[in-house]
């Protein structure tokens, strides 16, 4: 537990009580390469599916709810969306999803080459001043980690409200190993709207009546 986290934050104690059998701290890489064996105790054919930054969780949950045959690990920072994430999926009565607090970048000390297949990061944070950019999770190197943990055939959903991140975006990914299935600059009048979960950010962006762009990437 960090000291400096924990003055005052009931969610540090509720993720460490409550909620401690669903989910982890900086020790979830203790589970590199055995998330299904030992975390999910599921066959080493059931589909492992990401979502980074999961914010409050309500788009983690509902996937994890609507796909009881796959097993879904969430990543966030804070001690706050963290537990708001796992709450959310345990009262929903999902038993295939756990919560760990572990900075996406570090992906490739998570898991073990191709351990996950699909991935979910949806409005990441923009860094929108130049001399912030680099703090950016879309970088050519974690492009090149994410492939690597990433199963044949698996797809990473990508969606912004950001326009210059998302230009960024789609330039590294095209210098990436990954193939781009699907680009929109307008996700909610593209034809894989009747298919897109609304996450939380996304619905106050929607609300503001802002475009929301979307780009698949496959393995
Ligand atoms: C803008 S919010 C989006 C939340 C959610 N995906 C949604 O669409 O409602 C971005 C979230 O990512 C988390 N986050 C930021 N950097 C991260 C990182 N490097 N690794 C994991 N999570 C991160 C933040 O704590 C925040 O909750």
């Amino acid at each position: 537990m960090e000291d400096r986290f924990t003055a005052n934050n009931p969610y540090v104690e509720l993720m460490y009580t409550e909620f401690k059998d669903w989910s982890f701290d900086e020790k979830a890489d203790n589970n590199r390469g055995y998330w299904r064996e030992r975390v999910f105790q599921c066959s080493a054919e059931t589909p492992l599916d990401l979502e980074i930054g999961t914010g409050n969780g309500t788009h983690f949950a509902k996937l994890s709810q609507a796909h009881p045959g796959r097993v879904f690990v969430g990543l966030e920072l804070k001690f706050k969306t963290l537990v708001q994430s796992i709450r959310r999926a345990v009262r929903a009565g999902c038993q295939n999803a756990r919560m760990a607090r572990y900075r996406a970048e570090g992906i490739k000390e998570l898991f073990a080459p191709g351990e996950i297949n699909n991935v979910y990061i949806h409005f990441p944070d923009p860094w929108p001043k130049k001399r912030h950019n680099k703090n950016r999770l879309i970088q050519a190197e974690f492009l090149l980690n994410l492939h690597e943990v990433m199963q044949e055939g698996g797809v990473v959903e990508f969606k912004t409200d950001d326009y210059d991140y998302f230009k960024w975006a789609v330039r590294y990914f095209r210098a990436s190993p990954f193939t781009i299935s699907f680009f929109t600059e307008d996700l909610h009048h593209s034809f894989r709207k009747d298919q897109n979960f609304v996450t939380h950010f996304e619905s106050l962006f929607l609300q503001r009546q802002q475009p929301i762009y979307c780009c698949l990437l496959k393995k």
